[in-house]
């Protein structure tokens, strides 16, 4: 059988750096575990508009709709704020989300406990936190029609639309069920039903899913606002929480900083099962490109390297594996290793973002 395919895309800011330390676990597996992939790289965001003039070339999109995974690092920086909405980097992004169908962003907020003290709220608040966000990732109003700048009377009007059909709502609330299963049987639905009727479609399908199918589950429905203020507030009261596209790209945000950095959230976009079974899938830190410390050597690795896990577990079934590489996080972050993002107030030596990546291969060989 051929070896498993994964796309990379490294894209731009510090993408390709977080990525660089990715590429050595990957070779890492090759020849101390022999397990083996199929690499190919290509140009994603920025990097590719700079090359063809287009944030992601049908080529790409090709090979990335072959692949069993693609990993991207991060797109956009501010040498591209001016460019015409239609190639700004993050449409490669959208285009991949949306061509592939990964419907499901999965977005695991788990505090370390080594990093409890480094997040913003009191150590009691974030330690054990072990959360998981659906974001659903083709829809709303990321993707709805109309949209556009329009002229009405003398004036400008920005206009974007939320839109929601039920089946784009049931498949991902489905995804949210079936992870609780795997969890502690908890989900809370995060929408807007007192002001959007697209947010009272949301709550009916949900509940409809839930009571049709998965009865087992303990079901909640909270206001998005409300959501927000609980995640500061009481995040351990959470477990799976799904929402839309909008709400979940604010939401966890907020839900990386309980963490202690957002140099520490990785990220799975899945879709529709492919024909060996697995599904459509693409890795991404939830971080962005932070073009501010771009070619520094500060980038934190740790939410790519985290992503890569998530990509051994739910695309290639090597769960071990990926327990393993987490294993091996936890145990580096233990030992004290810390990237610029993860000094506290006190400071101290931070190391680079390769030295990150050393110490992750050290602890892997260590474990061996
Ligand atoms: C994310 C990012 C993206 C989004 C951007 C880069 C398009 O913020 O993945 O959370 O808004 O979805
Ligand atoms: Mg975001």
């Amino acid at each position: 059988m051929a070896n498993p395919s994964i796309l990379i895309l490294a894209g731009d800011g510090i993408g390709p750096e977080v990525m660089a330390e990715v590429k050595r676990i990957i070779a890492w597996l090759a020849d101390r575990r022999g397990i083996r992939f199929e690499v190919t790289e290509d140009l994603v965001g920025g990097a590719a508009y700079d090359a063809h003039g287009t944030p992601l070339t049908d080529a790409t999109m090709a090979k990335a709709q072959a692949a069993d995974a693609v990993l991207l690092g991060a797109v956009g920086g501010p040498k591209y704020d001016s460019l015409d909405f239609s190639v700004k980097p993050e449409r490669g992004l959208l285009r991949l989300r949306k061509e592939m169908d990964l419907y499901a962003n999965l977005r695991p907020a788990q505090c370390f406990d080594a990093l409890a003290d480094f997040s913003s709220l009191k150590r009691d608040i974030v330690a054990g936190l072990d959360i998981m966000i659906v974001r659903e990732l083709t829809s709303g109003v990321y993707f709805g029609e109309p949209r556009g700048i329009f002229t009405e009377g003398n004036e400008r009007v920005g206009i974007n639309t939320q839109r929601y059909t039920e089946s784009e709502i049931a498949r991902v609330a489905r995804s949210a069920f079936e992870l609780a299963r795997r969890r502690s049987g908890k989900v809370c639905s995060m929408e807007k039903a007192n002001v959007m009727e697209s947010g009272i479609l949301w709550r009916e399908v949900v509940q409809e899913v839930h009571d049709k199918e998965y009865p087992d589950i303990a079901l909640t429905h909270m206001y998005a606002d409300n959501g927000a203020m609980q995640l500061v507030r009481q995040p351990k009261q959470f477990d799976v929480i799904v929402t839309d596209n909008l709400f979940g790209d604010v939401l966890s945000d907020c839900a990386a900083m309980l963490t202690g950095s957002l140099g520490m959230l990785p990220s799975a976009s899945l879709g529709a099962p492919m024909a060996n079974g697995r599904p459509k899938a693409l890795y991404e830190p939830v971080h962005g490109s932070a073009p501010d410390i771009a070619g520094t050597g500060k980038a934190n690795p740790i939410a790519c390297i985290l992503s890569f896990a998530m990509a051994l577990r739910y695309s290639f079934d090597q769960g071990t594996e990926a327990e393993r590489l987490e294993a091996a996080v936890a145990k580096v972050l233990a030992d004290g290793v810390r990237t610029a993002d993860l000094m506290g107030p006190e400071g101290g030596h931070p190391v680079s973002t390769s030295g990150m990546g050393d110490a992750v291969l050290a602890a892997l060989d260590a474990g061996l």
